[in-house]
């Protein structure tokens, strides 16, 4: 007899292959990665690095390859010094390098803090339409997932929250703002307040917070206020660095410091540390495309509002429009014309992303097109918006 859990009969106990139940038949993350012309699916910067900044990335990366033999700075302190600087100079804060942390990409820093504070009988909750990954990375953090509602037009519900704070109790209240898909940024009373509420942990995921408009404060000025708040940024979107994997957060201390124990050995390569830390240095280049990306935005509000469309206001670098009876015919008649925009939010709706004046003006005349073509007179379809569920 074989002392493996299924003695030895190859699987036969926990099924084959012997994945954990709650993973049988879930389909991977997958926004599609298709090769067309203009891809406005994922929320990237359409600008790529100057020659200067590809030079001295590639000179950073030379730099650090023959050290590869050795591990990389476990605390990374010179990169947390560099975000500090960063985030202090972006938001008008003061922030020391023990309150930043970071990992590859804001994906891992919120499955980090999902492995330090949700866990088994902990709950996270957020306010749907909301990031399509978190109740993902709950599930993998084998963490309680709740889901309230904002309101029809996207903002957010406070009595919503008490109330289903006072039910759930969760130790991670978790919200992007600007929201992802609808773009709405939350108001710092509403941070405030669930900061006093809440018995865990508030994140505000910024992940697009640089492209708010002006007037939209950032959560990171609250910080000084609630010991519990933690704001998570990304270098994907805005820094236009989806590729190099950087995302980091700033929070109190011992908030940061409690990620210690949960992250890997060594989690962030010296690789990924010199890619950013070159493109820190040349932040002023790579983020002078945010105020062009900004306009771009509210044009294409202006034009989708102009055409009858019912558009979600943005503080992202994305836009939520619609209604459509049927969201898949119009997304496809856009990606037949060489377009590929986002299914995801409320039903009905379409997401799509901030490219440069080329890559807008092919969409906007891939929809007039694709609108004509399906018989489609826009601001004429309704769709029931409580009975739909969110969608990648
Ligand atoms: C709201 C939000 N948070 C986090 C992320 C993840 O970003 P990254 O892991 O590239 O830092 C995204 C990506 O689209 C996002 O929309």
């Amino acid at each position: 007899m074989s002392d493996r859990p299924d003695g030895g009969r190859g699987g036969a106990v926990f099924g084959w292959p012997p994945l954990r139940e709650e993973l049988r038949d879930v389909e991977p993350y997958g926004a599609p990665q298709l090769p067309v012309p203009v891809a406005l699916n994922v929320n990237e910067n359409p600008y790529g690095p100057s020659e200067a900044v590809v030079r001295d990335v590639a000179d950073a990366v030379a730099r650090v390859a023959g050290t590869l033999n050795r591990y990389p700075d476990r605390e990374f302190s010179e990169l947390r010094a560099a975000l500090a600087d960063y985030l202090g100079a972006e938001a008008g804060v003061s922030l020391v390098p023990s309150q930043i942390w970071a990992a590859n990409g804001s994906n891992e820093i919120m499955l980090q803090l999902l492995q330090a504070f949700g866990g088994p009988g902990r709950t996270a909750i957020s306010f749907a339409p909301t990031y399509s990954m978190y109740p993902e990375y709950a599930r993998d953090a084998n963490t309680g997932w709740v889901a309230g509602r904002r309101r029809e037009d996207f903002s957010f519900d406070l009595d919503e929250a008490r109330r289903l704070i006072g039910e759930h109790a969760p130790s991670v209240v978790l919200l992007p703002s600007p929201n992802n898909p609808t773009g709405t940024a939350l108001p710092h009373e509403v941070i405030g307040e669930l900061c006093e509420l809440a018995p865990g942990i508030v994140v505000i995921d910024e992940a697009y917070a640089e492209f708010r408009r002006d007037g939209t404060p950032s959560a990171l000025e609250l910080l000084p206020h609630h010991r519990n708040l933690v704001v998570t940024r990304t270098m994907s979107k805005a820094f236009a660095l989806a590729g190099a994997r950087l995302g980091y957060l700033a929070a109190s201390p011992e908030l940061t410091d409690a990620l210690r124990v949960v992250r890997l050995p060594y989690h962030l390569s010296a690789v990924t540390q010199a890619v950013a830390l070159a493109a820190l240095r040349h932040r002023e280049e790579l983020l002078g495309r945010v105020a062009d990306l900004r306009a771009e935005r509210d044009r294409t509000v202006d034009w989708l509002v102009e055409q009858g469309h019912e558009v979600a206001p943005s503080d992202a670098n994305f836009v939520l429009f619609g209604r459509f009876e049927d969201r898949q015919r119009v997304w496809q008649g856009l990606l037949d014309r060489g377009v590929l925009i986002r299914v995801t939010g409320p039903e009905g709706w379409l997401r799509v992303s901030v490219g440069t004046p080329e890559e807008m003006a092919a969409f906007t005349d891939a929809l007039t097109e694709t609108t004509a073509e399906l018989g489609i007179q826009p601001g004429t379809e309704t769709t029931n918006q409580s009975t739909t569920e969110e969608t990648r």
